[in-house]
């Protein structure tokens, strides 16, 4: 049976209902299946729908415009436990996509989201110093949320349909959706880099992690290193061998190929561009500008709030900067955004405290100099903010310790129109691979960032516009629509 029509989307009597399906225009008849941990929005009690935090979906709702998809997702927070109450506000609706909902109680939450995904994966996959915490009994929990997922898909996709899974949340869902559903094409994401062997080799589950990531056709990462690293894993497996970037995977019914590829990921740079170029937008630019009284220079950081964007190690080169004899008879703001993200999580607490101890220890020295303290903004700032803030900055400082992609160093190039502006980046973000005309920079060491920005803010005119125009021949040439159209295509023929 290809179709099966009583696969259960309850596996645990929780949430009695048929999923939430918000269907757009769309009939699933003809539709791509999109597989994400998170909708593209998410519902929070105090501020209701709001557009999902990340660069995940701010890259994957625009890239879909132009297909029939159907997003399968949970909304960001908790369904109610009691299944006899109102039931929940649906998504609202989004242009062309279709929404089928993944319910999960507030103890899966807990297990799935803040423990395996956000406590042993984060951690693990992006190697900064923050120790993973392995726990099996959440890991059953993960297991069953995405056998959820899994079922979802089994239950709803047409024959032959193309199916996309995303990220560090979803990597069993793969195998378990081949299980029941051979007939699928079924794609594989990961937006986070994959770990070295050595790191990988720590996961007590990496077995099925593999497992589960090997039942897709095309497995896809941002980068060629994190592309190496998983084809060097899945090659100490028995049953695995290589030949090119195809993995041959031995099963009882026969061999089967698992295609691998590189689809560095991009914003959607059209629409940065004219949200950039926007009247609204020009005047908020020119509005905060005044605000800081008009400063010779603004330098910008736009993050979420976590230990892999190297925030206060940029507040201190910063700070050495601005205080250094070259820099500081000079005019120069710095403002920092710190979007709120995973602040459940001790992990999560204990950065921000050091983040704000970072900034007031700072902008105490600054104060003693006479000079700009340091702006720092902890909230979930509106694109529409942002792109202002990206037209009104002179020099953008993307510092991350590790990151799969970074689009915020994209969408700040995309908004460049004037062709001017600097963007200082670290060389461990999967943008540098592409945006090679940035000032690159080693994002642990502090000299090296103050080495970067003093750069940038040195370099003549004439260099940085040569710079900012091969950014931006990068970033028009690859945007979001391009990542997954390639993906897609690449998904027809993975078999
Ligand atoms: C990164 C991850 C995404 C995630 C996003 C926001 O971009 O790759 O999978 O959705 O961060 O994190 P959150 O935990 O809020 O979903």
């Amino acid at each position: 049976m290809l179709i099966p029509n009583s696969t259960s989307m309850v596996d645990d009597g929780y949430f009695d209902s048929s999923p939430l399906r918000n269907d757009g225009p769309s009939t699933h008849a003809t539709s791509t299946f999109i597989v994400a941990n998170r909708l593209p929005v998410e519902w929070q009690a105090v501020s209701g729908w709001r557009p999902s935090p990340g660069g995940l979906v701010s890259a994957l709702e625009p890239a879909l415009k132009n297909l029939n998809a159907v997003w399968v997702g949970w909304r960001g927070s908790p369904a109610p436990e009691d299944s006899r109450g109102p039931r929940p506000t649906r998504p609202p609706r989004t242009d062309n996509i279709a929404i089928i909902e993944i319910p999960m109680t507030k103890r899966e939450v807990v297990d799935f989201y803040d423990g395996v995904c956000n406590t042993a994966f984060w951690p693990l996959y992006h190697e900064v110093g923050i120790a993973p915490v392995f726990c099996d009994e959440e890991f059953e929990v993960y297991r069953r949320i995405n056998q959820r997922f899994a079922d979802c898909v089994a239950r709803s996709a047409p024959a032959g349909a193309p199916v996309w899974v995303h990220d560090y949340q979803l990597q069993l869902v793969p195998a378990l959706l081949r299980e029941t559903r051979p007939d699928l094409r079924i794609g594989f994401f990961l937006h986070v880099p994959f770990p070295s062997p050595e790191e990988f080799e720590t996961l007590p589950w990496n077995e099925n992690v593999l497992d589960g990531l090997l039942g897709a056709d095309l497995i896809g990462f941002q980068t060629a290193s994190s592309a190496e690293r998983f084809m060097a894993v899945a090659c100490l497996h028995a049953s695995v061998r290589r030949e090119g970037n195809s993995l041959l995977v031995s099963e009882p019914t026969g061999t089967r190929r698992v295609t691998v590829g590189v689809f560095p990921i991009g914003p959607d740079s059209e629409r940065f561009s004219s949200l950039a170029a926007s009247p609204a937008a020009q005047e908020s630019a020119a509005r905060i500008r005044a605000d800081f009284d008009a400063p010779e220079l603004i330098l910008l950081g736009v993050d979420r709030l976590d230990y892999t964007k190297g925030i206060d190690v940029r507040i201190r080169a910063v700070a050495d900067l601005l205080k250094s004899d070259e820099f500081k008879g000079r005019d120069i703001q710095f403002i920092q955004v710190a979007m709120p993200s995973r602040s459940d999580l001790t992990a999560y607490q204990h950065l921000r405290a050091t983040v704000e101890e970072t900034l007031l220890s700072a902008n105490a020295e600054l104060a003693a100099l006479g000079l700009r303290p340091i702006h720092y903004v902890y909230e979930a700032v509106p694109t529409e903010e942002v792109v202002a803030l990206y037209v009104a900055a002179d020099i953008m400082l993307v510092t991350s310790l590790a990151d799969g992609m970074n689009l915020v160093s994209k969408e700040f190039v995309a908004c460049r129109q004037a062709g001017d502006g600097g963007l200082v980046l670290s060389r461990t973000t999967g943008a540098a691979a592409q945006l090679h005309d940035a000032w690159l920079v080693e994002p642990g060491d502090v000299a090296d960032l103050t080495r970067g920005m003093g750069e940038a803010i040195r370099a003549e005119v004439d260099e940085t516009r040569g710079r900012m125009e091969r950014l931006r021949q990068a970033v028009f040439t690859a945007d979001a629509r391009h990542w997954a159209e390639a993906f897609l295509a690449r998904l027809n023929k993975a078999r």
